[in-house]
């Protein structure tokens, strides 16, 4: 098995066995805690107006999103995962469009796998792929074409933690800084994030701490049919 880190995401082709989409403030994290209560699947689309079609073709679907981190006019829910609950989610389809982490899944689709990471979900991610052969290609969103701390810190965590053979220097970069600060990771990421600042000024804070916490759920997103279901 051989991992490569995408600090932003690339363009994948069929070469990629496991695509691994990262977006941890907030699209995977809240993707994941979606399906943690109960949603039946989970469609990302690139735009508003993708989303708002999707629901006029689909009666029942909940719209969810943000731009600028905000919740869309006229969308149901917001990108927080802590708006989330069991009452509100289970058994519904959701289609969901966010700034970065939805680009990413969209460049990302075309490989064999593709699995959604956050820190809510590390150990369960890090169990599939032990079990995974071949190309693996963490896929990190970025924020507004930079790489993220955030982003960047849970690539480090899988790399660490799945000890195999690194393809790219930004392997090392990102093992390197998740071993460094893995012990204050909430308060790393608070401290020196642009995005986590951002979602701070926004009256966010608590959902940066939310996204840090490590293994509250224990389930793997996979793509399937156009969309992420429990894997
Ligand atoms: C994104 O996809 O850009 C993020 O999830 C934005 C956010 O809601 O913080």
């Amino acid at each position: 098995m051989e991992v490569r880190v995408n600090l932003l995401p690339r363009l994948l082709n069929e070469e990629a066995d496991v695509a691994v989409v990262i977006d941890v403030l907030r699209a995977t994290s809240t993707m994941t805690a979606a399906l943690h209560f109960g949603a039946k699947k989970i469609v990302p689309v690139l735009s508003v107006e993708e989303a708002k079609k999707y629901r006029e073709d689909n009666f029942e679907v909940l719209t969810v999103g943000e731009r600028g981190s905000k919740k869309i006019d006229g969308f149901d829910l917001g990108n927080s995962p802590r708006e989330l609950s069991e009452e509100m989610i289970e058994g519904k389809e959701l289609v969901i469009t966010t700034t970065n982490g939805t680009v990413a899944v969209s460049k990302s689709k075309r490989a064999r796998k593709v699995i959604l990471a956050s820190f809510l979900n590390l150990g369960s991610v890090v169990r599939l792929l032990k079990r995974e052969s071949g190309r693996i290609e963490l896929q990190c969103a970025g924020t507004d074409g930079d790489p993220s701390l955030e982003d960047t810190l849970l690539a480090g965590a899988l790399v660490s933690q799945l000890e195999i053979g690194h393809i790219n220097d930004s392997c090392r970069i990102s093992s390197v800084l998740y071993e460094a600060v893995k012990d204050n990771l909430e308060s790393f990421i608070l401290e020196n994030g642009v995005h986590a600042k951002r979602l701070v000024s926004l009256g966010f804070f608590e959902d940066v701490g939310f996204c840090a916490k490590i293994n509250l759920y224990d389930l793997v997103p996979l793509w399937r049919d156009g969309g992420f279901v429990r894997g």
